[in-house]
């Protein structure tokens, strides 16, 4: 990376990057990974544990009066009372990295006063950063992100993650689903929302959408997306989406489009 980071990006990639390392090592031999269910369908092995230990102790040396919001850990370490919180997630896409599935990343934001100022999702399979500072652009590596300039949903492709949790309504996603995908060129799941976001901002998808997402998978996707001139909202347009449980995102053009097709399913979750 040639450029200056600030220098709370800077550490957050250090914290990425620590995390990224453990997986990695771990992807190497998943036989000995141990794995245990949060809920039915909801995985949590270890790694997840281990990297974000490392994420929370890289940010808290650094920054010490600073609040953490994490997956694994809540709001157990850092200050309670802090305008920044840094919201991780140590391992986004768990059940993909099970598999040996390749698609799976750290994500590390952090929100000042609940506005997020800085991002880095870092994917260690491919050796790819992304990052984002407030006001001053999204990248992937050395690359500035754009998104894409494709306007009509006809032509787009969309990205999506499924619910899968016991309770979640999956008669209005499959039905939001089904009117998305007539609608669009291509519908894909990866399964890690971190990344998809990313897909977002580098103009890879036009668009993507979902239902029950926490913080963590979202808080710094949600600035690579804006700071490559993307959108981000709720289901009806709106930009307060983080504790929403429903996100929808794109180009200006085609995020308009799902947010009228969605808006009549908001509240899904
Ligand atoms: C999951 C991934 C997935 C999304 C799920 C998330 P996790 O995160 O982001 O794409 O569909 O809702 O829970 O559990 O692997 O960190
Ligand atoms: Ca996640
Ligand atoms: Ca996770």
């Amino acid at each position: 990376m040639s450029q200056v980071l600030h220098p709370m990006l800077n550490t957050a990639v250090k914290a990425a990057r620590a995390a990224g390392a453990i997986i990695t090592r771990a992807a190497q031999d998943l036989d000995r990974v141990a794995v245990t269910s949060k809920s039915h369908n909801d995985f949590v092995t270890e790694v997840d544990h281990a990297a974000e230990e490392a994420i929370i102790k890289i940010l808290l040396a650094a920054y010490p009066g600073h609040g953490i919001l994490a997956e694994e850990s809540g709001r157990t370490h850092g200050a309670k009372d802090s305008d920044y919180l840094w919201i991780i997630d140590p391992l986004d896409g768990t059940t993909n990295f099970i598999h040996g599935l390749p698609v799976y990343a750290t994500s590390i934001a952090l929100a000042l006063r609940g506005q997020v100022q800085q991002a880095v999702v870092y994917d260690p399979t491919r050796n790819d950063l992304f990052f984002a500072s407030k006001g001053r652009g999204a990248f992937l590596n050395d690359k500035r992100l754009r998104v894409s300039k494709r306007i009509r949903l006809l032509e787009a492709l969309i990205g999506t993650g499924f619910p899968f949790r016991k309770g979640d309504n999956f008669k209005r996603y499959v039905t939001m689903f089904e009117e998305v995908m007539q609608s669009c060129a291509g519908l894909r799941r990866p399964g890690a929302a971190a990344l998809d976001l990313c897909y977002v901002a580098a103009g890879w998808y036009d668009g993507f959408f979902e239902t029950g997402l926490s913080p963590w998978d979202i808080a710094a996707g949600s600035l690579m997306v804006t700071e490559a001139g993307g959108l981000i909202g709720n289901f009806t347009g709106e930009a307060d989406f983080l504790y929403q449980r429903e996100i929808v995102a794109g180009n200006p053009k085609i995020y308009a489009q799902l947010v009228s097709i969605l808006a009549p399913h908001t509240g899904v979750v």
